[in-house]
């Protein structure tokens, strides 16, 4: 079983990743594969529209989403991290999101029956504050990418109240909780 991790975060190191990196850790130590993609060490565009996966269901550019998308089509579950950028996944994490309009086109438009796959999918995201409609616009956005991409949502761990990088370990209950959700996909 392979664990796909998806960093949304460029503060390598950071909050987000340490979850994600917990998270992976519980997927292997129940006997998973995990392989971890930190976005903002790739070099990938955001979508530009142009409609062309809507008749191939292949993205027509050629950069490192292609990689990735292999990597989502392959994965037998997905953890996916994001630190809340402006109430939302960081901009790393929706340009990535957004290039999935091709596993959509495969999904809703193709109809392709090898990618109507109906996988686990959790998402990891962490803010500086501590409002109640703090993930609420995130949630959405995770909820359709998971759909688009071939997952579902089976989990989540969302974290106010931290900020400072490193300061994701002084909270040893969200560092379990993330251990928790890893071992949880299988
Ligand atoms: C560009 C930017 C936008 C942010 N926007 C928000 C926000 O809207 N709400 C919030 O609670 N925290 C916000 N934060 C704080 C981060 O979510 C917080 O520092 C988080 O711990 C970062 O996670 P990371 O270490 O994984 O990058 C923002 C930080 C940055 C750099």
């Amino acid at each position: 079983m392979l664990v796909l991790g998806l960093a949304g975060s460029p503060r390598r190191g950071g909050n987000s990743e340490t979850l994600l990196d917990e998270a992976l850790a519980g997927a292997k130590e129940a006997g998973a594969t995990v392989e971890k993609v930190v976005l903002s060490t790739r070099s990938f565009s955001p979508c530009i529209s142009c409609g062309e996966c809507e008749k191939t269901g292949i993205c027509v550019i050629d950069d490192d989403m292609q990689d990735i998308h292999k990597l989502i089509s392959d994965c037998d579950a997905m953890v996916f991290a994001s630190p809340i950028y402006f109430y939302s996944v960081s901009a790393w994490a929706k340009a990535a999101i957004d290039r999935s309009q091709a596993l959509w086109s495969r999904k809703y438009i193709l109809k392709d029956p090898r990618f109507t796959a109906d996988k686990k999918g959790v998402f990891i995201g962490v803010g500086a504050t501590k409002g109640s409609k703090l993930f609420d616009g995130t949630l959405l956005t995770m909820k359709y990418y998971f759909d688009a991409a071939g997952f579902y949502p089976a989990g989540q761990l969302l974290v106010r109240g931290v900020d400072e990088k490193g300061q994701i370990l002084n909270h040893p209950d969200h560092l379990a909780a993330a251990k928790a959700l890893g071992s949880g996909l299988l």
